[in-house]
């Protein structure tokens, strides 16, 4: 029997609340399919930091990057200044371990409430692939005179050959998979240096895939259409932190930031790939059982289907979408419903198999 050891670390907030309710979803569909499913707890987040003052350990690193897989419910607290541990847990996480995609569905599932009005799922299945390790991300910049009338500070933006083409072939190989269109999303009209990198190396790969047809919209145009007409993309590739805003953007779109997941990829699986929900540790609502556990859930169908247990995968989105579609969306007391119930009814539609 194949057993999957899995590195958890529920975090902050509403992270460890719905990464309870994906172990749950995760053990149903290994009890269904055969497989075994060992988890350790990793106890990192703001409450290790502010008890330590260490934030990821290099001894933590190692332990982790012997795991098949890493399941993470979210990072960052009021308590602590922003960046500490956004940076220094899960940016370092992503670009210690090469996770350089960032897969982030954005779809709207059957009876669903959307803000949109009209909008119906088959205008709404596309796909971001957000450039994971680059960037403005990539840490470039620093500050001068700081606190002084002549403070100057600079964060640059980091793009390498090497870096985006190997998200863009990536993002080509999906779109191969999928409806055959891959858009290219960035702001070539102002960013010109970063741009013409980007699109370059778009024109060069897409004479590999002469079936995909490519486009290209600025990030602005982005916003206004993937509200207006998500139906136009299928694969979106796009820069680290142009990926990072759509994706809000896109959660709104498919009925809620608790319904949006992510996967950060290393498709060459020589370090474990994590996956996420795309929310935070959302403190507004953290220890009051609203949060919805379904986006943490669908991530953890991502990670089934990353180590190769695709019926898994499949039962757990099929099992998520029937609550959804049977409970409307979204949690919280106006629903009357609390993550642990939606999770509980999700686990126990992947064991009987609805
Ligand atoms: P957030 O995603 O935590 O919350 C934004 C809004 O969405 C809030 O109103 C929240 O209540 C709601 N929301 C989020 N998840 C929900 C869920 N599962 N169900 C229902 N509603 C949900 O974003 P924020 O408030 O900007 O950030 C809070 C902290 O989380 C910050 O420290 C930020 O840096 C961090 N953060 C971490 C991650 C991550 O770990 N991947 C992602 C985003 C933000
Ligand atoms: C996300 C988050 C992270 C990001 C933060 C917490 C570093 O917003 O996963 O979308 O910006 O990538
Ligand atoms: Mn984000």
């Amino acid at each position: 029997m194949a057993t999957y050891d899995l590195a958890v670390i529920g975090g902050d907030g509403v992270g460890p609340e719905v990464t309870g309710q994906a172990l749950k979803a995760l053990r149903a569909a290994a009890d269904r399919f055969g497989f075994a499913v060992t988890t350790t707890d990793y106890d990192l987040g703001g409450e290790r930091y502010l008890r330590t003052g260490e934030v990821l350990p290099d001894s933590v690193v190692d332990e982790l990057r012997r795991h098949d897989a890493i399941l993470l419910g979210a990072v960052g607290t009021p308590d602590v200044p922003p960046g500490v541990l956004e940076r220094g847990l899960l940016l370092k996480l992503r670009f210690t371990f090469d996770q350089y995609v960032n897969w982030r569905p954005v779809k709207l599932y059957e009876g669903v409430p959307t803000p949109i009005a009209g909008l119906t799922p088959e205008r709404c299945d596309l796909v971001v692939v957000r450039e994971n390790t680059e960037g403005l991300y990539a840490g470039a910049g620093g500050s001068l005179y700081t606190g002084t009338p002549a403070e100057v500070a600079t964060q640059e933006s980091l793009n390498t050959r090497h870096g985006v083409e190997r998200v863009v072939r990536f993002a080509f190989d999906q779109a191969q998979a999928r409806r055959k269109q891959l858009t290219l999303c960035h702001k070539t009209n102002v960013l010109t240096f970063a741009g013409d990198l980007w699109q370059r190396t778009v024109d060069a790969v897409a004479a590999d895939y002469p079936d995909v047809q490519t486009d290209y919209v600025h990030v602005d145009a982005m916003c206004l259409y993937l509200v207006q007409s998500p139906e136009r993309f299928d694969v979106v590739v796009t820069d680290n932190l142009f990926g990072d805003i759509v994706t809000d953007l896109g959660a709104a779109v498919q009925g809620g930031l608790g319904l949006a997941a992510s996967g950060n990829l290393n498709p060459a699986k020589t370090t474990p790939s994590m996956f996420e929900p795309v929310h935070g540790s959302a403190p507004d609502i953290a220890g009051k059982g609203w949060a919805n556990p379904v986006a943490a859930v669908l991530s953890a169908a991502m990670c089934m289907a990353h180590l190769g247990e695709q019926k898994a995968a499949d039962a757990v989105e099929a099992a998520a979408a029937h609550q959804l579609t049977t409970l409307g969306g979204m949690a919280g007391a106006a629903m009357g419903y609390s993550t642990e119930e939606i999770g509980d009814r999700i686990a126990a539609d992947i064991a009987q198999g609805a």
